[in-house]
């Protein structure tokens, strides 16, 4: 069986190829377990680590009011489900029983009473933060958050609240779709909500996983530069294939944020979506221009070791804002924009179903660049 290298994943974006090659280890459809009314689903058991991952046999999911069986047809990982199985994702357990995964995409299969957003043969995926459609954030979407508070996309149909759908246009594959949905409208909120981008603008992010690519693709559709910072050069240097304009080691170059400056010719970024947190604030802020936004949105780099130097907040006018995900209506704005474009979210590796705890493994290892993805073929 050949693999999909991240080479060759990136060469094939960067190539504007229609559809990548799928990893399958994926065994014909069990039809005597269908028969039975029986799905298979993951659940994330103890949270004790990545190895608590467990495939069950679940009942047939049916629709109750309001609500909508979807054949899964792919899911995509982000880092919090990683932090989920160590039982560490907002400091907290969930229930043992709770099938993970916030991002997903597949076909309507049935529909409970009073669902007329979407119909049976509908292809769909959902807004992470099921009952936020529009409007301010309020604490109460972490609630219905997929994949923690309820029940998310890894098993074979999943069972979801109608209101959190968006439909996915026949030219966006299920493989994308699912890559899009939760690094999708984070990176939207942060560069159209907050950050206002405007064509020329810097846009900043750092490291290279789901969020970052999202970010450096969507600054490219608005017309923005895209800087990025990365570990690795090799990495770097496929961010350049796709599309980064300024791009910087951070391990070779701990103080970036005046190599980032140096290199706009000393105007600095306009925009940064800050991954790692409070322990990259200080780099983050020597990068930005006067009036810069910062979506603080990740917290990769665990505690700071020492103060963030918030003077410069002060000095430069900076906005630093608090973001968390977005509403189904911006996943609907990013779907429309992803079709009239053509964008293909930058997938590292597919998985098969029965592999999915060698995808959370990939994922957790940190050598990936883009998504990590499972097919449900
Ligand atoms: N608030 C929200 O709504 C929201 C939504 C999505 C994601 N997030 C957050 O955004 C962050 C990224 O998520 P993701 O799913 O894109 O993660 P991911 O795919 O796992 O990406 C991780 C990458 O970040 C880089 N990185 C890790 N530690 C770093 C450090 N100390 N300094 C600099 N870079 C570092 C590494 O890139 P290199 O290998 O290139 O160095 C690593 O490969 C996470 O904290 C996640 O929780 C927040």
């Amino acid at each position: 069986m050949s693999k999909i290298t991240r080479r060759d994943a990136l060469r094939a974006v960067s190539a504007g190829m229609a559809g990548l090659p799928i990893v399958s280890l994926a065994a014909p459809r069990n039809r005597s377990r269908e028969a039975r009314g029986e799905i298979r689903a993951y659940q994330v058991g103890d949270q004790k680590g990545l190895d608590s991952l467990t495939l069950t046999q679940r009942p047939d999911p049916v629709p109750g009011p309001g609500q909508v069986v979807v054949r899964t047809r792919a899911a995509a990982l982000n880092n919090r489900d990683s932090s989920v199985l160590h039982g560490r994702y907002l400091g907290r357990k969930v229930a043992p029983e709770r099938i993970p995964l916030a991002d997903g995409a597949g076909d309507v299969i049935a529909v409970g009473e009073g669902v007329t957003r979407v119909a049976v043969g509908d292809r769909v995926t959902a807004v992470p933060f099921t009952s936020w459609a529009d409007g301010e954030f309020d604490p109460s979407v972490f609630v219905a958050d997929l994949g923690v508070g309820v029940d998310g996309w890894l098993t074979e149909k999943a069972l979801l609240p109608a209101d959190a759908l968006v439909k996915v246009s026949d030219r966006i594959d299920y493989t994308d779709a699912a890559a899009l949905s939760a690094v999708g409208v984070t990176a939207w909120s942060i560069l159209h909500g907050l950050g206002a981008v405007k064509p020329g603008d810097v846009v900043l992010t750092l490291g290279t996983g789901g969020l970052s690519m999202m970010a450096v693709q969507l600054a490219k559709m608005a017309g923005a530069r895209a800087a990025i910072t990365s570990s690795s050069d090799e990495k770097l240097a496929a961010a350049r294939a796709l599309g980064a304009d300024i791009t910087v080691n951070y391990r070779t170059h701990p103080n970036w944020g005046e190599k980032i400056v140096e290199a706009t010719d000393g105007h600095g970024v306009d925009i940064v979506v800050e991954t790692v947190g409070a322990s990259t604030l200080t780099q983050s802020l020597a990068a930005c221009a006067p009036n810069a936004r910062i979506g603080f949105v990740g917290s990769l780099g665990g505690q700071a070791t020492a103060v963030p130097n918030f003077g410069t907040v002060i000095r430069k006018n900076v906005t630093i804002k608090g973001l968390t995900g977005g509403t189904r209506r911006t996943l609907e704005r990013l779907h429309r924009a992803v079709e009239a474009s053509g964008l293909r979210p930058v997938i590292d590796k597919v998985f098969s179903f029965e592999n999915a705890p060698a995808a959370f493994a990939h994922l957790a290892k940190g050598d990936h660049m883009g998504k990590v993805v499972i097919r449900f073929d």
